[in-house]
């Protein structure tokens, strides 16, 4: 799988209501031209592996791309960093983000040593907390106009999860 690949789903002409309405929680727009997309990716490479990393997630079997994964606001000092994913639409319900989101998590805690996981969620995004909260993350509170979504600002619900947590039963955590 390409880093090109990995987010193309983002930026074809097909679907794309569903993919607006799936990116209407990231504070990035729907790509509409294949060089926004491909620029994206360049900035993925080139980013900073100590405070950003992107992983695209492909289908075993045929390599496809059926989403993204990613941590960012690193803060390598105090061993955290935020995480975000995003699915295609039409592979959602699936199971792609329990076991995309809980390599990641594995990776950023036994592979990294990191100690505290944040996600921030909008309080209507029914799907990210669910998925959230299955992954073992505890709610800690709401902030308030956190993020800023194309003039508009948006509150947040701050999740969590420490390495010395329990580790979450999503029968997916404990493989390599
Ligand atoms: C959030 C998102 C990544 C979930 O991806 P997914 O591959 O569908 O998630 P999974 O199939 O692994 O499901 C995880 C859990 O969430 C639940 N879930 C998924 N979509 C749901 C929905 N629309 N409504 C209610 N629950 C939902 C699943 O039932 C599952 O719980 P269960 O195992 O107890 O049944 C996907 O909906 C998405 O890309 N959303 C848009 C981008 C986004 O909001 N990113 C997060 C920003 S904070």
């Amino acid at each position: 799988m390409t880093g090109l690949q990995g987010i193309e789903f983002v930026g074809q002409a097909t679907q794309r209501q569903n993919r607006r309405r799936a990116m209407r929680h990231w504070n990035t727009p729907l790509h509409t031209k294949r060089i926004e997309t491909e620029r994206a990716v360049r900035r993925f490479i080139d980013c900073t592996p100590s405070y950003y990393r992107f992983w695209a997630v492909a289908d075993k079997t045929t390599d496809r791309c059926l989403g993204l994964v990613n941590y960012h606001d690193g803060h390598i000092r105090n061993k955290r960093v935020a995480i975000g994913y995003i699915v295609d639409p039409a592979h959602c319900r699936q199971g792609v983000a329990t076991e995309a989101v809980s390599a990641m998590i594995r990776f950023c805690f036994q592979d990294l040593g990191l100690h505290r996981l944040q996600a921030f969620i909008h309080p209507d995004n029914a799907p990210s907390l669910k998925l959230i909260e299955k992954l073992g993350f505890r709610r800690e509170g709401l902030l308030r106009e956190n993020l800023r979504v194309s003039d508009e600002w948006r509150d947040d619900l701050l999740y969590a999860r420490l390495s010395t947590d329990r580790p979450a039963d999503t029968g997916s955590e404990g493989r390599r």
